[in-house]
């Protein structure tokens, strides 16, 4: 199959190309390297025969209507958006810019293409979303895709118009779209302003580990390679008009995954006195916090046959043992502008 993907570069984009190009689908990768945007990310495919780099900017409409003309996919998987929410709280204008206008261009662009191959069955439009469209649980329940949307963040309300646009898309013009909405996402190449490569890099250093609030809020861990296997199944296999819930049953307390991320590192790289847990600090915390997710993922489980690899400690661990080992992916990162800084303070 040939899947042009939107924002193979970043952290979960990257993972889906080096997995799409392993199993032998002809890749184009759209991406506009933002910030979060990096070339090393693929440098394993980069001269792969079945790769094929475009750097343009899902904002352009023009731009999308010739990568469609040019490349005549077979199917995209869109994944380029502003990812971050605390930047979200800052800047809102970008999210809604390339999380909401990018993804209506870019189903637009597919629905010229699609009209063009006289609306090829086998295409597919598959939007990568994610699980904090519904909001904040209590301490019981999940998020099953019949629940109802309930977006907190401008992060999360950009993605949320985002999936209503290609549901949109599908009632309306018939395009055969397919959604999946993740949980919390880890793993190598993770970019170093989000929780787990934070705490892992911050220990490393020395310096404070920041946890928000008391940290209590509840996240549910996938392991990124899981996440890019889930999703090139539904690519090939999703209904078009369905939606997909991934995760892995895998709910940690925030601070209950800083220490294991503390304790991992007191035993692969031991410091010369004390433990890495000492350097945790409460700080305060981010504004409008959802306090829960957590993922039902029984229907592409049962429909799609797919389940996680790993469990929430191995991919810890394997996690860990990437950063230690690739000290020159993120050393040059931690300049970014708003790494090592707190942002999204109101
Ligand atoms: N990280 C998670 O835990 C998680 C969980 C569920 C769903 N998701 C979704 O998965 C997708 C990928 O997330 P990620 O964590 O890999 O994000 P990321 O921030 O690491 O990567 C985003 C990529 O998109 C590119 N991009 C941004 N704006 C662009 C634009 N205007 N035009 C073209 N390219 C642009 C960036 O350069 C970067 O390569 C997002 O849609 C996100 O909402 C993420």
């Amino acid at each position: 199959m040939k899947i042009l993907v939107t924002g193979g570069c970043g952290f979960i984009g990257s993972a889906v190309v080096r997995l799409a190009v392993a199993r032998g689908h002809q890749v184009v990768n759209v991406d506009a390297l933002t910030y979060a945007g990096r070339l090393e990310n693929v440098a394993e495919v980069a001269g792969n025969p079945l790769y094929r780099f475009e750097q343009a900017d899902i904002r352009d409409r023009a731009a999308m209507e010739r990568l469609f003309v040019a490349h005549a996919p077979d199917a995209v998987m869109h994944l380029a958006a502003e990812s971050h929410v605390d930047r979200s709280i800052d800047g809102p204008g970008a999210f809604v810019g390339t999380n909401i206008t990018g993804t209506y261009n870019m189903l637009e662009a597919a629905r010229a293409h699609w009209l063009r191959s006289g609306r090829a069955e086998a295409f597919r439009f598959h939007h990568i979303s994610t699980d904090e469209v519904y909001g904040s649980l209590g301490r019981e329940g999940l998020f099953t895709e019949d629940t109802p949307y309930d977006p907190r963040s401008p992060y999360s309300a950009s993605k949320a118009a985002s999936d209503h646009l290609a549901r949109a898309w599908f009632h309306t013009y018939g395009l055969p779209v397919v959604l999946t909405n993740c949980s919390n996402n880890y793993g190598p190449f993770h970019f170093p302003e989000k929780l787990i490569p934070k705490a892992i890099l911050n220990a490393l250093q020395g310096k404070t580990i920041p946890v928000y609030g008391q940290g209590e809020n509840v996240r549910d861990w996938l392991y990124v390679e899981d996440h890019a296997d889930a999703l090139l199944l539904a690519v090939e296999k999703g209904v078009p008009g369905r939606s997909y819930n991934v995760g892995g049953y895998n709910e940690r307390r925030n601070i209950d995954l800083v220490h294991a991320i503390c304790d991992l590192l007191d035993v692969r790289r031991p410091r010369a006195q004390g433990r890495y847990r000492d350097f945790i600090a409460f700080v305060p915390d981010r504004p409008g916090h959802d306090a829960r997710y957590a993922i039902d993922p029984a229907r592409i489980s049962r429909e799609l046959g797919w389940k996680p690899s790993v469990t929430v400690e191995e991919g810890l661990e394997k996690t860990v043992n990437w950063y230690l080992a690739n000290e020159g992916w993120w050393r040059p990162l931690l300049a970014v502008e708003g790494v090592g800084t707190r942002v999204g303070v109101v």
